[in-house]
């Protein structure tokens, strides 16, 4: 791929490494530049870096009225080298494709998007924070351009990449546990619809879900398929349990379920880790006896941008709830965190494939 590089003039760039003097928030930072592609004429063309700025887009533009957008989350860590490399980002690309076959949009080769988040990264590369538990989130997307009210497809598209210098996701990272709540009220995704996508209106869809959590002190819902028999996932993560055996249980994917690429990497793991890992459906009911009497010892979240969040408490819409793990960081949960983020850091040996190191190119 030709890139075009429209930098900004050095004396505006960031010129000296990065280090926040206060704890970084998630996803409000912005570095440098952007990346952009437009679909047009049957074809994904014009990949071009240009500084970070708003883009135009049409009043008529089917994103803003039908919402034909989908997106992914990635991270990329800075290693002791000195180097920066991406994890798994081959896994973005091609979650990105699956969800534009939902959406009905035009796929970009894998090695295309993986190549434009190397490339912008290797321009930005100063950016990369340097505090602990910090890194740098990849966020490409793909929105409808065309200037149209009726119902169809859009003709013509725009793929971009932002990256977003960024600390955890929960604001008390991994030490203390967040707590969900469990209502039969709001439902994600239902079968059929978009729920294995990640399109940004199933984001929209969750946010009165999302507030209506707030009131009870939880950070996001713990969704329930649409009998709510089974446990789905959470907003912005997967779910797991712990047995009280030592098996990690993960909710069967389903097309109302998006295929976290964090607990599929947790799964590849349980060999090195040493756990047992496995997906089956969870019933609600039974979660909740497992959790009263004892069977289920640990629970909590897999995400990009949640890690591996432990959750110490479920609440209820009638004020009643549940403990688990005597609302603290269990063994299994740290043991997990601890690999896994290792890996990501450098710190343990990762499977072949798994980090990409970002060459120097300009
Ligand atoms: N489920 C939802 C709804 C999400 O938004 C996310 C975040 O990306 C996840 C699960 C976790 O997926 P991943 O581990 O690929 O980030
Ligand atoms: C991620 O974990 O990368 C996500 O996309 C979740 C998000 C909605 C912040």
């Amino acid at each position: 791929m030709e890139i075009d590089y429209q930098l900004k003039p050095k004396s505006q760039r960031r010129t000296e490494e990065f280090v926040p003097d206060k704890p970084l928030p998630f996803g409000v930072l912005r570095t440098d530049h952007m990346f952009i592609m437009d679909y047009k004429d049957g074809e994904w063309k014009n990949p071009r870096i240009v500084p970070y700025s708003s883009v135009e887009v049409a009043p008529g533009a089917i994103v803003l009225h039908y919402g034909q957008a989908i997106f992914e989350g990635a991270k990329a860590f800075q290693h002791e080298d000195g180097e920066i490399y991406t994890f798994r980002i081959d896994k973005n690309a091609k979650r990105m494709n699956r969800s534009a076959e939902i959406l009905c949009i035009p796929k970009i080769d894998e090695e295309v998007q993986i190549e434009a988040v190397h490339a912008l990264i290797d321009v930005d590369r100063l950016w990369f924070p340097k505090q602990e538990g910090a890194s740098l989130y990849i966020r490409p997307f793909i929105f409808a351009t065309q200037d149209s009210l009726g119902v169809h497809p859009s003709a013509t598209y725009r793929f971009m990449i932002i990256l977003s210098p960024s600390g955890p996701y929960y604001p008390q990272g991994f030490t203390k546990p967040i707590k969900l709540l469990i209502t039969k009220r709001f439902h994600r995704a239902a079968p059929g619809g978009t729920g294995s996508a990640k399109a940004a209106g199933n984001y929209a869809a969750s946010l009165r879900a999302g507030e209506f959590a707030k009131k009870f002190g939880a950070s996001q819902v713990l969704y329930l398929d649409v009998n709510n028999q089974y446990i789905e996932e959470a907003g912005a993560m997967n779910h797991f349990h712990v047995t009280s055996d030592g098996t990690v249980v993960i909710p069967e994917f389903t097309d109302t379920i998006l295929r976290s690429i964090t607990s599929e990497s947790v799964m590849d793991l349980s060999g090195r880790i040493g756990i047992n890992v496995k997906q089956e459906r969870v019933r609600i009911d039974e979660f909740v006896e497992g959790v009263k009497n004892g069977n289920i010892i640990e629970a909590g979240g897999f995400g990009t941008a949640a890690v591996i969040s432990p959750v110490g408490e479920y609440v209820f819409e009638d004020g009643s709830s549940l403990v688990v793990g005597n609302n603290e960081v269990g063994e299994y949960t740290k043991r997990i965190y601890e690999y896994y983020t290792g890996i990501q850091t450098g710190k343990v040996e990762a499977p072949q494939g798994w980090l990409k190191k970002v060459e120097k190119r300009v």
